[in-house]
């Protein structure tokens, strides 16, 4: 056995060595895989996974550690012709680039404020729901209107929302931006042109749990929006290095990059005056 507490390496691994399990019950079913840098879980290439939203997922993560949202450590992990195991869904997963993050200590948010009250960075919040609109995610909380009405048939998904025990038995709980899968693209292929103005310019607010609401402050919204500002095409590019086996073609990748940026660029001019009438009505307080 290879014990988790006694890793042969440190992060990121180079090499899969066990399957644990299957985490139940979510759409991309990540496996929980003993690697030769401890406990991980992976996303690996398989025929009941669309290889875009391992790319999106991947490009996502990076751009959310450049906005400055805490992440899973992340890597890819290249499987070997033996390091298979069976899908939940039936079939075998394949050899090739997986996503893959250091497994943590961590509980699904239960969707209360006490719980939210615990959070120690609680400060990020704000950026996150700028984030989930900036990738437009539907996949932790529905976009909503102007009006505050929700516009997706998606429900909440209370386990995107990753709370990490900060020390054993410890109250304190962080929360890190993860799985970004469904975002741009909802789950499907990217497309070889544009995404289209409508996605560029989507009013909508995304990722906005109304329990958020009372941490999206005016001068949170406006340090993320000075983040914001500082995007230069190559972050997203850089971002955007792709496995070539993840089948992104080179005009998809392109299209990506150009959409991320073009949208981070509308976000920078719009965000603030969407979040105020949604989170801070009053205006800026002073020390808000
Ligand atoms: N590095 C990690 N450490 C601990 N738990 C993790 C880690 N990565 C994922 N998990 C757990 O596995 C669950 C599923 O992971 P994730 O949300 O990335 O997969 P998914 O299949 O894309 O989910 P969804 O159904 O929400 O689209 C998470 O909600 C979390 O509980
Ligand atoms: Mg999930």
């Amino acid at each position: 056995m290879h014990g988790e507490h006694h890793p042969l390496r440190a992060w990121p691994p180079t090499r899969y060595l066990d399957y644990e399990g299957v985490v139940p019950g979510t759409s991309m079913g990540p496996a929980i895989v003993m690697t030769d840098a401890g406990r991980a879980y992976l996303k690996p290439l398989a025929p009941d996974v669309n290889p875009h939203s391992l790319a999106i997922e991947y490009v996502c993560t990076r751009l959310a550690a450049w906005f400055g949202l805490p992440v899973l450590e992340h890597c890819i992990l290249r499987l070997g012709a033996s390091d298979t195991f069976s899908r939940p869904s039936g079939g075998m997963s394949q050899p090739g680039p997986a996503f893959c993050t250091r497994a943590v200590d961590a509980a699904r948010w239960d969707g209360t404020p006490k719980t939210l009250a615990r959070v120690v960075n609680k400060e990020d919040i704000a950026r996150l729901v700028i984030f989930d609109t900036w990738i437009r995610n539907e996949d932790r909380y529905p976009p909503i209107d102007a009006a505050g009405a929700v516009q997706s048939q998606r429900g909440p998904n209370l386990g995107n929302v990753l709370l990490v025990r900060e020390l054993p038995r410890a109250k304190r709980l962080r929360f890190v931006a993860m799985d970004f899968g469904h975002a741009l693209v909802g789950g499907r292929e990217l497309p070889n042109r544009a995404l289209g103005i409508d996605a560029d310019k989507c009013e909508w607010v995304y990722g906005l749990f109304p329990e958020f609401r009372r941490y999206v402050t005016a001068h949170l919204v406006d340090a993320a929006v000075e983040r914001l500002n500082q995007l230069r095409e190559s972050d997203v590019s850089d971002a955007a290095s792709i496995p070539t086996e993840w089948n992104v073609p080179a005009a998809a990748r392109t299209a990506m990059c150009d959409h991320l940026y073009l949208r981070a660029r509308y976000l920078v001019d719009t965000i603030r005056a969407r979040l105020q009438p949604l989170c801070f009505p009053q205006g800026t307080l002073p020390g808000c």
